[in-house]
């Protein structure tokens, strides 16, 4: 049976420091959005990941400090700061991976929807730019909302000739991070051997973490996985609401991001067998799409996950069984979700 790389193995970035006589190949990863909340930790958690040659942070405010300030860890990975819009096409040049934590965040009482109006122009234009300058990227969106915005970068690299639905991802790994703290927490097993499968999108009810498939095995009640699924759908809310008006998750979200790049990096670099959930076009469960070619699904699990290979996705694996009430959930995320879906592409269409 195959395992999550997150479950199964340490991430590059979060191990000790290896001292391999074979280094591994030169990757160049660029963040986009690099002096915010989650930009600014996750460059430094990048900093630290071995797989990580070039380090091209670049945002439009705030750049030089946390690119000085990152320089000096003593790693492997150069970096450099790139401050103006003049400047994005030299930070995107030769990207292996491009990591988007561009954009605003959620104030309390705001969905995630909310910040479509901004975020949506922002994720397009650097869209274009990753189609002219490193159309052969790996794009990891974390911008929210991600059920819409991994659709608009789909749009317009479609618009650009340069659509490759291997290489695009919504990063979702916090939802799967938060169930596994969460499931640890209430059936009193050790986090560190925790998988759980989240399937569905990165909002609201369209999150479906699966704790029928959770291992290691519990004999959790019917209220208790209630529980954890409604808070694993909120764990979002949850932060913002503590972090009053100053922002959504930063620190557990760059955890998450950088986890999520991390196996992405080794898939480049084919290491076998790495698994990992993502928001990715798939067929694995017919949404009632206008345009099917847009057939966009959250697939993870301990089988259920997205195979990173040497082009980006090698394989979505099947969602596996669900319980009834997984079943409900995925019947009655999809309204929303392809609606969310559908405004990502009528943005870019114009229509
Ligand atoms: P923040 O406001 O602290 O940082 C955003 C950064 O983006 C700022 O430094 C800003 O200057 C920069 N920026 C704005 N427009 C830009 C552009 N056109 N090009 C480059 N940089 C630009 O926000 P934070 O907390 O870092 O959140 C960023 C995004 O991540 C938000 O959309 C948030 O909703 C999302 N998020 C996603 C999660 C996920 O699980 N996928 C979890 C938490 C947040």
């Amino acid at each position: 049976r195959r395992s999550s790389s997150s479950a199964a193995s340490t991430p590059s970035c979060l191990s000790r420091r290896r001292f391999s006589s074979s280094p591994a190949p030169e990757r160049k990863v660029a963040i986009l959005g690099a002096a915010g909340g989650i930009g600014q930790p996750i460059s430094l958690l990048m900093k630290l990941n071995p797989l990580v040659s070039r380090l091209a942070l670049y945002d439009i405010a705030g750049t030089p400090g946390v690119a000085a300030d990152v320089s000096h860890v003593n790693t492997r990975a150069e970096v450099k700061g790139y401050a103006a819009e003049e400047q994005l096409g030299q930070a995107l040049e030769g990207s292996d991976l491009v990591i988007i934590p561009a954009g605003v965040p959620r104030k309390p009482g705001m969905t995630r929807d909310d910040l479509f109006k901004i975020n949506a122009g922002i994720v397009k234009s650097l869209s274009e730019a990753i189609a002219k300058y490193c159309p052969n990227a790996l794009v990891n969106m974390i911008s929210n909302p991600v059920n819409s915005t991994v659709p608009i970068a789909a749009e317009v690299f479609k618009s650009k000739g340069v659509y490759d639905e291997k290489k695009l991802f919504g990063v979702t790994t916090l939802d799967v991070v938060r169930a596994k703290t969460f499931y640890a927490g209430k059936a009193k097993v050790n986090v560190a051997d925790v998988n759980v499968p989240v399937v569905g999108g990165h909002s609201g009810i369209t999150i479906l973490p699966l704790f029928s498939q959770a291992t290691p095995k519990t004999n959790l009640s019917d209220e208790d996985i209630k529980a954890l699924t409604k808070r694993t759908q909120d764990g979002g809310t949850e932060v913002v609401e503590a972090k009053a008006g100053k922002g959504s998750a930063t620190l557990s979200m760059a955890y998450a991001g950088a986890i999520f790049a991390d196996a992405c990096l080794k898939g480049l670099n084919g290491v076998p067998d790495v698994v990992e959930c993502s928001f990715v076009q798939s067929t694995v469960t017919e949404l009632p799409f206008s345009r099917p070619s847009m057939l966009i699904f959250l697939v993870t699990g301990e089988s259920e996950h997205v195979k990173l290979g040497k082009n980006g996705v090698e394989e979505v694996l099947g969602l596996g069984p669900l319980s009834d009430y997984e079943q409900q959930g995925l019947e009655a995320l999809k309204t929303e979700l392809k609606s969310s879906i559908e405004k990502g592409v009528a943005f870019v269409r114009g229509n």
